[in-house]
C-alpha cells in the first residue's frame, strides 16, 4: 500500500485555496492543480507499505499523537518550489502553526524510524507548505513565473490542526485517490 501521513484543511481553508487556483489558472501555464477535496499538508511520505506493518505503525502513531496537543493553523503566501522563476511544484506557505507542524512532523520521522519506514537520506528536513498544483511542462509558464510574482494570499480564517490521518494513495492516470486509513486525535490540553 503506498502511504503518507499528514493533515487535512477545514472546507473554509480548501475553498480559499481553490479560489487562488482560479486566479492562478488563469493563465495558460501547464499545472495539474491540486483538487480541493485532495488538498493536504503532508508530514511523511511513507511510500509501500506491507499490509503487515500496518497495526504496528498504527500503533506508534497512537502513542506519539498522545504526547501532542492541538494546534492553531493560518496559511498564507505564495510560493514555488524549487524557485518561484523556475516553479515545479506551487505551494502556499504556512504563518502561524508553522513550528507546531514542524515538530508534528518530526514526532512522526521518529515514531516512523522505529520501524524503518521510508527513513529520511540523510538529516531530516521538512518544508512546511500546501501542495497546490504541480507543473507539467514549460509551456506558458513565463505567464505563471509573472502571476506568482503578482499574486497575494492570506486565508481568512485560521485551522484548528486536531488529528493527523494516515492515508493510502492510489495513483492513476487523471488524478490519485486518497483514502484515509485512520486518524489520530492530538491529546487535547
Ligand atoms: P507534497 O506535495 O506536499 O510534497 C501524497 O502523495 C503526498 O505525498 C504528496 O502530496 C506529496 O506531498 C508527498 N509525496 C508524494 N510522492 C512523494 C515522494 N516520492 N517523496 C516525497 N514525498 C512524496
Amino acid at each position: 500500500m503506498r502511504c503518507f501521513i499528514a493533515v487535512e484543511l477545514t472546507n473554509g481553508a480548501r475553498q480559499e485555496v481553490a479560489a487562488l487556483q482560479a486566479d492562478l489558472c488563469r493563465t495558460s501555464a501547464d499545472v495539474k492543480w491540486v483538487e480541493p477535496e485532495n488538498l493536504h499538508l503532508t508530514l511523511k511520505f511513507l511510500g509501500e507499505v506491507a499490509e503487515d506493518q500496518l497495526p504496528a505503525l498504527k500503533g506508534v502513531l497512537q502513542q506519539t499523537t498522545l504526547h501532542l496537543s492541538p494546534f492553531t493553523l493560518t496559511l498564507e503566501g505564495v510560493g514555488a518550489f524549487p524557485r518561484p522563476q523556475h516553479p515545479r511544484v506551487i505551494w502556499v506557505g504556512i504563518k502561524e502553526g508553522s513550528e507546531a507542524l514542524t515538530a508534528l512532523a518530526g514526532a512522526v520521522e521518529e515514531a516512523c524510524g522505529t520501524f524503518v519506514l521510508s527513513p529520511s537520506k540523510g538529516e531530516w528536513s521538512f518544508s512546511p507548505h500546501l501542495t497546490i498544483g504541480r507543473v507539467h511542462s514549460g509551456e506558458h509558464l513565463s505567464e505563471l513565473v509573472k502571476k506568482l510574482k503578482e499574486v497575494s494570499f492570506q486565508a481568512s480564517v485560521p485551522a484548528t490542526i486536531d488529528r493527523l490521518i494516515l492515508f493510502q494513495s492510489i495513483l492513476s492516470r487523471n488524478s490519485p485517490t486518497y483514502t484515509p486509513l485512520e486518524s489520530f486525535l492530538l491529546r487535547t490540553t
